[in-house]
């Protein structure tokens, strides 16, 4: 491969991870001079004992905290809102995310609002957000959305039922918590799907038009290391194999981070807007589809992919090679068991209003190989039939 572009790397999060890295919250508050933090976290992550477990550190370090739980899967901007209103009353000076992409995506909206002020649909793009958000501690609590360390915060509006997407780098986490402790005991469909969104963060960020070296080097390192370990994560107690999850999400996050998404976040983006559909399915049920319609317009790529993801492809043309990812995500799909468009109640009818809604994501322009609502029309059809 050559590269000829110039390009930026930012990282601002600052990563620690290991077993128990979580319980060192306390200190790293104090450290950067705040002392009460409002944990913003969801109904299921506190019954299961989770935060619990984050609470009494903060406990034992001495801090008063305050805990707001209602965020849901696609957070929408009225909780974001709300968190907001609970973040004021509180007085909080600094933002704890314990959970997966919604926790996390909806923290950083309440960043934003806390040095901004207004509501969260005001900063909707790219750079709208001009100052440094609230400080905001990440600890993921699943194995898919690198958004511990992405700049991308992603709100449903819902008055357009539309997920919308603000992004800056001054919405990136201050410090980033990835400890294994926290996903040892994740359900495995949880595990299945999440996993599903970190290997399409994987793919997507590796193949669209913003890549370069590093997040190239970032990218199939965290192929390889998904694809390695996600059916043992999800079949088998091996604790390693979680482990090796929540660091592929986390490197994963770093590539996309800094390049972008492509088409099947598009796609599934619109998908979570118009259903609701956990977004890791969406993911999964898109994958390979969009993969077929790319792979042409990036055959070295894909083949590395296919390399990455175990599949033998010595003695095959470059483009038989690069197909064989295309295969490798299809059989990913079908051990994990992943449903189908239809399954989800995706209805034939909405396919029309579901291209166009793709069409006009954010990140349509990265997709490796051009693609207009027509495109994304017939792609939904083939997942569809
Ligand atoms: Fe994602």
């Amino acid at each position: 491969m050559s590269y000829t572009m110039n390009f930026e790397f930012v990282l601002p999060t600052k990563i620690k991870f290991g077993e128990g890295v979580s319980r060192e919250i306390a200190a790293e508050i104090k450290g950067l001079g705040k002392e009460r933090p409002l944990i913003l976290t969801d109904k299921g992550l506190l019954k299961a004992g989770v935060v619990d477990k984050i609470a009494a550190a903060l406990a034992a370090g001495g801090l008063q905290y305050t805990i707001f739980d209602e965020i849901e899967p696609n957070p929408r901007d009225l909780t974001v809102q709300k968190a907001y209103e609970a973040a004021t009353i509180c007085r909080a000076d600094i933002l704890v995310a314990i959970g997966g992409g919604s926790s996390m995506d909806t923290a950083k909206g309440v960043g934003v609002l806390m040095s901004h002020g207004g509501i969260i649909n005001d900063y909707e793009g790219l750079d709208k957000v001009t100052k440094p958000i609230c400080d905001l501690i990440a600890i993921p609590t699943t194995v898919g959305t690198g958004s511990e360390v992405t700049f991308w915060s992603v709100i449903t509006d819902t008055k357009r039922h539309f997920k919308m997407s603000v992004g800056s780098p001054l919405v990136a986490p201050k410090l980033a918590l990835v400890d294994p402790d926290l996903v040892a005991s994740l359900p495995p469909s949880i595990i299945a799907s999440t996993g599903m969104d970190a290997l399409t963060h994987a793919i997507e960020g590796y193949t669209c038009t913003l890549a370069e070296p590093i997040t190239d080097a970032c990218g199939i390192y965290a192929i390889k290391m998904i694809a390695d370990n996600l059916r043992n994560a999800v079949y088998t107690d091996d604790s390693q194999a979680k482990a090796n999850m929540l660091l592929g999400s986390l490197i994963a996050g770093i590539c996309f981070g800094n390049s972008d998404i492509a088409g099947v976040h598009c796609m599934a983006e619109a998908l979570g807007g118009l259903y609701d559909t956990p977004h890791g399915i969406a993911n999964a049920i898109l994958l390979p589809y969009v993969m077929e319609y790319n792979y042409v317009a990036s055959l070295d790529k894909f083949a590395e992919i296919a390399k990455a993801m175990g599949e033998p492809i010595d003695g095959l043309s470059k483009r038989d090679a690069a197909y064989r990812a295309v295969t490798a995500v299809h059989k990913l799909n079908q051990d994990l068991d992943m449903p189908t468009l239809k399954d989800i109640g995706a209805k034939e009818e909405d396919l029309q209003e579901l291209a166009q809604r793709s069409s006009v994501n954010v990140s349509v322009d990265s997709n490796p190989r051009k693609a207009g609502k027509s495109d994304f029309l017939a792609l939904f059809q083939k997942a569809y039939h």
